[in-house]
């Protein structure tokens, strides 16, 4: 019984996070592929060959289910790999539609017609690859009409946060949002359109100010998925440990995850 949970890096940490406390008894297998990190720089086509080489090693490892908690995986590659690649018995799921469900007022799988919501301008920010998929607007236009967007490539920030330097995180997430701001000068909600980015939630906070209504996906995606595995429990996986497995180096990844989450994480190569 194990679900699989995919990020190209450590943002999906953030997912794994609150997944492991909203249901502790759910052995969980996360896959971080830093040696290929940053994805959101990377083509579509390379996006989709590093996501499904490793949601593959997650069904090899006894999932069934597997979380992309990447949104530049979900935005560059779900839909494909929905359309063509996964195969019978098995499910990969996305992290935009939580996020844009509960942005939208939604009850989780309400797909009923699009209507009016109360947010009217919305700050989107991702990395260049999710930005550039229009992923985002396309999912909402689904749910909300009369939904301004505005979407802010964050360059250089996920970098930063694999790299363990978050002064330059910091100072990127500042030059980021004034560079939004310029654009959109009062949004009512900004969206942290990359699992890397709750990371650096407070430092996004005290940017927009205290009347941006800030939405992160980590508790978003795993009430979600709690509500998935309520009406699939067949869904959980035939594995029965958690493990943490990295494409880059173990010693080096585990040192900055257990940084980020303030208690020991060990991983072992992917
Ligand atoms: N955490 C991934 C996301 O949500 C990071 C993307 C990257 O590797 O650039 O988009």
């Amino acid at each position: 019984m194990a679900v699989g949970i995919f990020d190209s890096g450590l943002g999906g940490l953030t997912v794994l996070d609150a997944v492991a406390k909203r249901l502790p008894d759910l052995p969980l297998v996360y896959l971080g592929d830093s040696a290929n990190a940053p994805y959101g720089v990377r083509t579509p086509d390379d996006i989709y060959n590093l996501t499904t080489g490793a949601t593959q090693r997650l069904f090899d490892a006894g999932c069934d289910l597997v979380i992309l908690a990447c949104n530049t995986a979900s935005a560059a590659a779900l839909r494909r790999m929905q359309e063509g690649w996964v195969p019978e018995g098995k499910r990969v799921l996305g992290v935009f539609v939580p996020l844009i469900e509960a942005l939208t007022e939604r009850q989780w799988g309400d797909n009923s017609p699009p209507r009016e919501v109360k947010t009217k301008h919305v700050a989107l920010f991702a990395t260049p690859a999710t930005v550039s998929s229009r992923a985002f607007q396309r999912e909402l236009a689904f749910r909300a009409i009369g939904v301004d967007v505005e979407a802010q490539a964050c360059g250089g920030v996920v970098d930063a946060i694999e790299e363990g330097d978050m002064i330059l995180a910091e100072a990127l997430v500042n030059s980021h949002v004034d560079a939004l701001k310029r654009k959109m000068p009062e949004p009512d909600a900004a969206v942290l359109g990359c699992t890397h980015y709750p990371l650096m939630a407070q430092a996004f906070q005290k940017a927009l100010g205290p009347d941006v209504k800030v939405f992160s996906q980590a508790e978003l995606v795993a009430e979600s998925l709690a509500d998935y595995l309520e009406r699939r429990p067949d869904m959980v996986g035939p594995g029965t440990a958690s493990a943490f497995l990295t494409t880059g180096d173990p010693a080096q990844v585990s040192s900055r995850a257990t940084q980020f989450l303030r208690r020991q994480i060990t991983f072992d190569a992917a």
